[in-house]
């Protein structure tokens, strides 16, 4: 869970555009940074504890030199905290070489043994110094990549790494076992970085190292070898992504900005894909075919964190309108609890990044176990993509702020689509019943964009000033509401860092009845049909025992028996969630604003979690 970055240029300099590539990727780790470059002299080295302002100030005030090669980190400590001794990159003795890293690898105790032996002194406490010293050992003769094969030889574990040997031909070599790494060459010559944001300033056409992948950086070009040294053709894919959609413009924060793009979210996801004709969905990507999902007996979703969320959503439509059972887990625990199948099995990932580890791990599990595999999404070319026979992609664009938003969104409208698709496909839909659930979507922008008018802005920041001072939050919903109970639950402790409670609704008498007092705050989303009235019997309970009560949603009923109603357009039942989920992002950023906290860069979290 940690950012790299490296060059190797024509002419000119690249320190410049590692510190842009790192400040992109700090959303994968922001405890400590580092840059190591290749000097005349040889290797010059600068690391820092702390974010990566700290390590650019330290630039500045060294005067630090720049090159035309080098490479940079910024990390999320999994061996040793994070210090500017643990920091990358990593040397070995004699600085003939240097290290960055992402992953684990797994036998570095047995392996630092040796080396320290044999005359190694190690300076941290990291995994990644052995590498270090192994590959330098492996490079007292020949080229920088034969070592480099060497050494990944004698390496159990996962790793994205960037080596760089200074000289008077600097060598940069990089390799993939595990978490992603993509290179790209531009005019000016090689990059490489853990995701495509790093390399888009630069190139649009970027190669996806797979696992085992060891590559070659030059100034005009690439060679990608297997680990048996083999050389491999590796094609470039074209991105579509923006430069200017990775920066925050005048937001102050991306989190903000990100729920602000929500409701053209919505279009970019779904509007190129609605086909009124046939009041059907048509999916650019192949594998969705009539004959592939008449074939499917039972779909498995598994995800983590927001995207579960998704995938719980995605489970309500799935069986309401294509009526095909959905089975759901914590990719986690999917991938250890031997799990049985059905034959007919469709596999189901949901994934904003397509490179967390246990989804991947779950995935490849669920393969194993016979199923064929599909994903919803936002990355193209990422792992998850990759590796599934067929992938929905979200298309929400770059989504940095460590808190998912608008990727959430997407994946909900997502899950809409396909639900409609999988009903079309099976006939448990008709043209017409199509026809009225794609306009429905249609009709949701403009209720999207209300949820993000001044009015509706300020009125969150009146609720989030009464509220941020509350012992906790409890978040309850039912139905295909109860995931954005979980949501709102889920994105207010992470960014706030208060304690906060996602509930089913008709769970509450169970147990968290017993949490119910003045300074508990219980955010209740409202129901549709049957449903509403339960949730207003949940809202009277709670009042009844002094709990203030925030009621979100269209049920006015329910909004008027809350002390505090946050009134959301109305629309169809499948679509609710998508309206519900916005007020809910909204309290969480203004309750962590006012409590001053890191709303992009929340403690302890990284964005893609690529270990496990
Ligand atoms: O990239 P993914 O969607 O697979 O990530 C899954 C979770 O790690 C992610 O949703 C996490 O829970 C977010 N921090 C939620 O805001």
């Amino acid at each position: 869970m940690c950012g790299i970055v490296g060059a190797i240029l024509k002419e000119g300099a690249v320190l410049r555009g590692m510190i842009e590539g790192l400040r992109v990727l700090e959303y994968r780790g922001y405890d400590s940074s580092g840059v190591a470059i290749a000097g005349p002299q040889g290797l010059l080295v600068q690391k820092k504890a702390g974010r990566l302002e700290e390590l650019e100030n330290v630039l500045a005030e060294t005067q630090f030199p720049d090159g035309l090669a080098g490479i940079g980190h910024t990390r999320w400590a999994t061996h040793g905290p994070p210090t500017d001794v643990n920091a990358h990159p990593h040397t070995d003795t004699d600085r003939t070489i240097a290290v960055v890293h992402n992953g684990i690898i797994e036998n570095y105790l047995e392996l630092r043994e040796e080396l320290s032996a044999s005359g190694s002194r190690f300076l941290s406490d990291t995994d990644t110094e052995v590498l270090t010293h192994l590959i330098a050992r492996e490079a007292l003769e020949g080229s920088l990549v034969d070592a480099v094969l060497r050494a990944l030889g004698r390496v159990r574990g996962h790793y994205a790494i960037a080596v760089l040997r200074p000289g008077a031909q600097p060598e940069v070599v990089c390799a993939r076992h595990g978490p992603p790494l993509c290179i790209g060459l531009s005019k000016e010559g090689a990059w490489l970085g853990s995701d495509i944001l790093a390399l888009i300033p630069h190139t649009r056409n970027v190669i996806f190292l797979e696992d085992g992948d060891v590559a070659e950086l030059k100034v005009d070009s690439i060679v990608v070898r297997d680990l048996e040294g083999n050389l491999l053709e590796r094609t470039a894919q074209r991105v579509d992504w923006d430069a200017e959609q990775v920066g925050k413009g005048s937001w102050p924060h991306f989190m903000i900005k990100e729920i602000h793009e929500q409701p053209d979210v919505l279009a970019q996801t779904a509007f190129h894909r609605l086909d009124d004709e046939s009041g059907d969905v048509k999916f650019e990507e192949a594998g969705w075919t009539d004959e592939v999902l008449q074939g499917v007996e039972r779909i498995q979703i598994v995800a983590c964190g927001t995207a579960l969320h998704a995938g719980y959503t995605a489970r309500h439509l799935i069986e309401g309108l294509a009526r095909v059972p959905v089975d759901l887990d914590f990719a986690s625990e999917f991938r250890y609890r031997d799990p049985i199948l059905v034959p007919g099995t469709l596999a189901i990932g949901i994934s904003q990044s397509g490179e967390t580890a246990d989804s991947l791990a779950a995935l490849r599990r669920a393969r194993e176990l016979g199923a064929r595999t599909a994903c919803i999404c936002n990355v193209a070319g990422s792992t998850m993509v990759r590796e599934c026979d067929a992938a929905l992609m979200t298309h929400a664009g770059p989504e940095i702020g460590v808190a998912s938003t608008k990727a959430f969104v997407a994946q909900l409208v997502a899950a809409y689509l396909l639900a409609i698709r999988i009903g079309r496909a099976r006939g448990q839909l008709s043209a017409d019943e199509g026809r009225v659930l794609l306009q429905d979507l249609r009709l949701l922008r403009p209720k999207m964009e209300s949820l993000l008018s001044k009015k509706f802005l300020a009125r969150m920041i009146e609720i989030a000033e009464r509220h941020r001072g509350v012992k906790g939050f409890l978040f309850l919903g039912r139905g295909i509401n109860y995931p954005i109970a979980l949501e709102g639950a889920l994105k207010l402790k992470e960014i706030s860092y208060m304690h906060a409670e996602g509930y089913a609704a008709g769970e509450m008498k169970h147990g968290p009845i017993a949490l119910v007092e003045a300074w508990m705050t219980t955010v209740v989303i409202t129901g549709h049909g049957l449903l509403a009235e339960k949730v207003r019997s949940n809202i009277e309970q709670v009042r009844a025992r002094g709990g203030p009560v925030i009621a979100v949603g269209a049920d006015r009923e329910s909004l008027e028996l809350a002390d505090e109603a946050i009134e959301v357009p109305d629309c169809n039942e499948w679509l609710s969630p998508i309206l519900n989920v916005i007020p809910l992002q909204l309290l969480s950023y203004e309750v962590a604003r006012l409590r001053g906290c890191d709303i992009d860069k929340p403690r302890n979290l990284a964005k893609s979690v690529t270990v496990e």
